[in-house]
């Protein structure tokens, strides 16, 4: 079993899970379970969770890939938690006249920003957008390299649903190559005291060398199955397919997650998906939306997730400039 740490969090960041220890993961996934009743519908009608704990601290979502998951839930998390929000639009934005993302940063944080969540196809711009503002950065996901918030969140209804996250076995199926959610589950729920294994056929299981942990892989989804607590499946990331081929009929062959085949996993076993899903290539319609399925309690953790990592960074980042008098925000006396 994973060693906990003592709670407590300093990090005015979160730029991926590569970093974090055991107990820094432990303390965000119990403070996103107090908040986890503001993270559903029940809820949602009500005021800002009491006393707001961000009140009057501003959010700036800096989106220059798409998605639906990610900016809506940080929107809300934010919301709930009393925080205003700046949705940042790359397509109608002055990134079009040439302005870099860094200058871009620096600008929109000179009109006063608490906490800036970005997502980018470049590998590493949340952590350069880090070194270049004073506030807060979380990373919405970077190319293929991390998504810490939808790692975090993927380990919230694992533990919610599985009652612990140390010794499970968890396949990541499909596209392991272009996913920033395998990266960043591989880490985290490593260091939590589990397995996973990557499964995918061979052209899928090619460029891993970035990772910074041992990595198991298997060709053969059949064959691990009947080892899985959960299994996770990934969407093929056609987009980011340039030079890639592969016949799609023999992937569903292999890998496509069917009823007939999620019965070779464990009883109990649950199916979980980051979204967006290609009904009907990485999984069929009777196995995300059956019982096993968790893909909906993923994007309600999401929010409680979300709310956590905004409410500890904003945190450590204000009691980062009250110790520093030549701080944005501090008085010279
Ligand atoms: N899982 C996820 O990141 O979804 P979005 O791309 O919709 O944000």
């Amino acid at each position: 079993m994973a060693k906990k740490t003592p709670a407590g969090w300093t990090r005015k960041h979160l730029l991926g899970l590569e970093d974090l220890s055991a107990g820094e993961i432990t303390h965000l996934l119990d403070t996103a379970e107090k908040f986890f009743p503001y993270a559903t519908r029940a809820l949602a009608d009500k005021p800002p969770v009491p006393p707001g704990p961000l009140a009057n601290r501003t959010v700036l979502n800096l989106f220059c890939e798409d998605s639906t998951r990610t900016r809506t839930s940080f929107t809300l998390a934010a919301e709930r938690l009393g925080a205003r929000v700046v949705q940042f639009h790359a397509a109608t934005s002055s990134l079009k006249k040439n302005e870099t993302l860094l200058d871009t940063a620096r600008n929109i944080e000179a009109m006063g920003l608490d906490a800036i969540v970005i997502r980018h196809s470049q590998r590493g711009m949340p952590h350069a957008v880090a070194l270049a503002v004073q506030c807060s950065v979380l990373n919405g996901g970077d190319d293929a390299h991390e998504h810490p918030t939808q790692a975090l969140l993927d380990m919230l209804a694992l533990r919610q649903k599985l009652g612990r996250l140390y010794r499970l076995t968890v396949a990541i199926v499909g596209d392991i190559r272009h996913s920033r959610v395998a990266r960043s589950n591989l880490y985290g729920l490593s260091k939590m005291g589990s397995r996973v294994i990557f499964v995918g056929p061979p052209l899928f299981l090619e460029g891993l060398s970035d990772i910074a942990a041992p990595v198991e892989t298997s060709t053969d989804l059949d064959a691990i199955l009947p080892e899985c607590d959960a299994v996770m499946m990934l969407r093929v990331q056609f987009e980011r397919h340039e030079g890639v081929s592969f016949d799609l009929e023999d992937y569903k062959r292999g890998y496509q997650l069917t009823a007939k085949r999620l019965a070779r996993a464990k009883p109990g076993a649950i199916v979980l998906h980051p979204g967006p899903i290609n009904r009907g290539l990485e999984i069929t319609d009777e196995v995300a939306d059956g019982p096993q399925s968790v893909i909906l309690h993923q994007v309600t953790c999401g929010v409680a997730v979300r709310m956590a990592a905004l409410r500890l960074c904003i945190g450590a980042m204000e009691r980062e400039r009250r110790s520093t008098p030549t701080g944005r925000r501090g008085r010279k006396r």
